[in-house]
């Protein structure tokens, strides 16, 4: 709750800044220009998607306050994890003027009634984190995608997991030269689940690691799901489980926060690993709960969203320009920010004064 409001508590300031200083004919500074982005989430209550935003909105404010004669206003709306209720934002954003519309699809595979109203009024989509299958981002080309490649994040997981587990034999905690492991997965459906858990589990692999899956069990990208069905994995498995992957950080201190509420002692525990580096989870990593987690470049993918969507409608070729981190667009649609490794022994560099 605490996040969400000072995610729309930003966002409020920013658009209420926006309103006030076209409304009051432009002070400071004479601005003449206003451009005007609509965004719509999938879910308010999303670690990361909250995070991604209040990186947005932070950035949007910094422009505003370099750019003197033009001022981004930003409108945002929570789908609350319903794709009709999505489908009508973005009926609403059309309506309201918004000159291009950032989509965090609640439903990827769904996207085609906001195809539709966005080309039959001719506004520019950028869709973000949750991505569209190629035929449909190809079918319009005022249509962009934003966000990461889910399987570098899982190879990452699994270095990260294999160096752990190099270094502290300990950790197959009953000797038989083999780890036991279960995952906590994110939605069925999303690009960044299936594609994580698979490719973390070959990275192990391909470390030398020998491993056996005990379970998978789908949390939805959730804390408080997590924590159950580690409890459930507990009950099952007991002290067997020696690593427990996650495909995001909330699930990883879901399954943190269950061993914390059996107060299992720390030799008895698992190596458990996220991926994201929110807050949350750089925390977790500072304090040892987690043995790492894989940075998901929220500030990098909230630039490019802001800089492709300041180009885009200012009439700019997207193709001719290099956005955040020197990337540029690929096949004049996607662009895709790297994810990056966060250990005990490198997370100063992730400290941003937290
Ligand atoms: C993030 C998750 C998040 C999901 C939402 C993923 O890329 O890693 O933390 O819940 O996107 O779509």
């Amino acid at each position: 709750m605490k996040k969400c409001r000072s995610f729309f508590g930003m966002l409020c300031a920013v658009c209420l800044c926006a309103a006030l200083l076209t409304a009051c004919g432009s002070k400071p500074g004479n601005r003449t220009r206003e451009i005007r982005i609509g965004v719509t989430v999938y879910d308010e209550y999303d670690t990361f998607i909250t995070e991604l935003m209040e990186v947005f909105m932070a950035d949007v404010a910094e422009a505003n306050a370099r750019d003197q004669e033009t001022t981004v206003s930003v409108l945002t709306y929570n789908a609350a994890q319903s794709q009709i209720t999505q489908n009508e934002q973005v009926e609403k954003l059309i309506s309201k003027g918004c000159d291009l519309i950032c989509v965090n699809l609640v439903d990827r595979t769904d996207p085609s009634m906001i195809i539709d109203m966005a080309r039959e009024a001719d506004i520019p989509v950028i869709f973000f984190n949750r991505e569209l299958v190629e035929e449909d981002l190809f079918s319009w080309d005022k249509l962009y995608y934003i966000g990461a490649d889910a399987s570098e994040s899982g190879k990452i997981e699994g270095r990260i997991a294999a160096a752990y587990l190099k270094e502290n034999p300990g950790a197959d905690r009953n000797g038989d030269g083999s780890i036991q492991y279960v995952v906590l997965e994110g939605e069925a459906g999303h690009q960044d689940a299936i594609v994580r858990s698979d490719t973390s589990v070959d990275a192990l692999l391909e470390e030398g690691i020998k491993i056996e899956k005990l379970e998978s069990s789908i949390a939805n990208w959730n804390r408080g799901q997590a924590q159950n069905r580690m409890s459930q994995l507990i009950d099952r498995y007991g002290e067997e489980i020696e690593l427990v992957l996650t495909n995001n950080d909330d699930m990883a201190l879901g399954a943190v926060d269950e061993y914390d509420k059996r107060e299992t002692a720390g030799d008895k525990r698992p190596a458990i690993i996220g991926i994201d580096g929110t807050k949350v989870g750089l925390e977790g990593v500072r304090n040892g709960k987690l043995i790492g987690t894989v940075y998901n470049d929220k500030e990098g993918q909230a630039l490019a969203m802001l800089q492709l969507a300041q180009a885009v409608i200012s009439g700019k070729d997207p193709d001719s320009l290099s956005f955040a981190d020197g990337l540029s667009l690929t096949e004049g649609k996607y662009i895709r920010l790297p994810y990056s490794e966060i250990t005990p022994e490198n997370i100063s560099q992730y400290d941003k004064g937290e």
